[in-house]
């Protein structure tokens, strides 16, 4: 097997091991696709400058993200069946984050639920809300974030409704899995995958299935998760969601400078500069050229975060260049867990972290909090 140096090569890893639906559900993004490959791409065209004759001993990447300590700047962003990647697979990379010492983010949509979560984490993790139409139900996922001992909640907004991934309708995969010919043929070409997956109870939304009246089996369950998101979203019920939480509250999925106006004015405590991973809407911006200008309206305001198309220490360097206190991997972690379940999990975050280190100190730089935009030599986003 030749070694895994780079986030590629887990994906390669991660392609072979995982059953191509599930796959191909991680490694896609709205339309054409266009946002999602920005995503990845407009940071190789942020320049580095290269320092010399710096001391460049007693490196760190430790820093803070919404006043937790962090291990580097970078947390594991809510990704939805996380336990179709690899068996238990929220469990797992909650572990692997907890021993590196970065946040994770549970998302609603998980397979493994807030409480299984819990059951093998020793210190709190971050729980991602999605609004749904059945309040009720939103008002008992807080309380169990809270009774979980989560220390923030991600309140997603951009998924008011549902981008249209082409991978996804063409694999016929639904939410949650159901199972056809042709899927039992791509799971039987991953056996490995597919032992893993028998040991283990978790294979639907365990946020969901059991704490909803009237869902009892997968197809109730697709057809409420279906209707469920709520397309009145709005800057009302970020209010009420903050005072049912009362704890930390972020807000994911900003990318324009006057929303990132509205979400300061709702006292959270960061926003996150994102388009989903380029999975919503298609031809929007990548995150990284709209970091800077809504550091530049808000930054003052509110802690600013982003997600979207990290894929190398290198890249969450410029983030925090231009002006973002913590940022967020979601495929990178997922294509590690594919790969290798919890210690794929590790491989990417100490990836990430030995890249970081080695450019920040070819940059002049010994600690990640001392890093500002005079790293950057040419960027051409604001
Ligand atoms: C497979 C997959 C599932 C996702 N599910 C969710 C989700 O349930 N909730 C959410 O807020 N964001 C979700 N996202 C978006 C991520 O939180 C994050 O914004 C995005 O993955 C960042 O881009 P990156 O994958 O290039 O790092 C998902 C992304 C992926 C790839």
């Amino acid at each position: 097997m030749s070694p895994i140096l780079e986030i590629a090569d887990l994906k390669a890893l991660a392609k072979r091991r995982v059953p191509k639906l599930f796959f191909d559900y991680a490694d896609s993004g709205a339309y054409s696709e266009s946002t999602y490959r920005a995503n990845e791409t407009d940071f190789g065209r942020i320049k580095l400058r290269q320092r010399v004759m710096v001391d460049m001993t007693n490196r760190s990447l430790e820093s803070t993200m919404i006043g937790e300590k962090v291990a580097m700047p970078v947390a594991l962003a809510p990704t939805g069946m996380t336990g179709m990647q690899h068996a238990d697979g929220e469990m797992l990379a909650a572990r692997a984050a907890e021993e590196f010492g970065v946040p994770f983010t549970l998302s609603t949509m998980s397979i493994c639920s807030i409480e299984d979560v819990a059951s093998v984490t020793t210190k709190p993790f971050w729980f991602q809300l999605y609004m749904m139409r059945d309040r009720a139900f939103i008002a008992s996922l807080i309380d169990r974030a809270k009774a979980a001992n989560c220390s923030a909640l991600v309140l997603t907004a951009d998924l008011q409704i549902l981008g249209q991934r082409h991978k996804d309708l063409r694999n016929a995969l639904s939410a949650p899995p159901k199972l056809t010919p042709k899927h039992l043929y791509q799971m039987a070409t991953r056996p490995l995958w597919c032992w893993q997956m028998l040991q283990t109870p978790r294979r639907t939304f365990g946020n969901i299935h059991g704490h909803v009246k009237n869902v009892s089996d997968l197809s109730s369950l697709g057809a409420w998760t279906a209707e469920q998101f709520d397309p009145q979203l709005s800057w009302q019920d970020v209010a009420w969601v903050r005072q049912r939480w009362g704890g930390k509250l972020i807000i994911k999925g900003i990318l324009d400078v006057e929303d990132a106006r509205m979400a300061a004015a709702t006292g959270a405590d960061a926003i996150i500069v994102s388009n989903h991973g380029g999975r919503q809407l298609d031809s929007a911006l990548s995150s990284i050229a709209m970091l800077p200008r809504i550091v530049e309206a808000v930054g003052d305001q509110v802690e600013i975060h982003m997600d979207g198309g990290i894929r190398s220490g290198s890249d969450v360097l410029k983030a925090v260049a231009l002006g973002a206190k913590g940022t967020y991997i979601g495929r990178p972690f997922l294509y590690g867990l594919g790969a290798r379940g919890k210690a794929g999990v590790t491989q990417a975050l100490e990836i990430i972290a030995k890249e970081m280190d080695i450019t920040m100190a070819l940059c002049g730089k010994r600690k990640i909090t001392d890093v500002d935009r005079g790293i950057i030599a040419e960027t051409p986003f604001g």
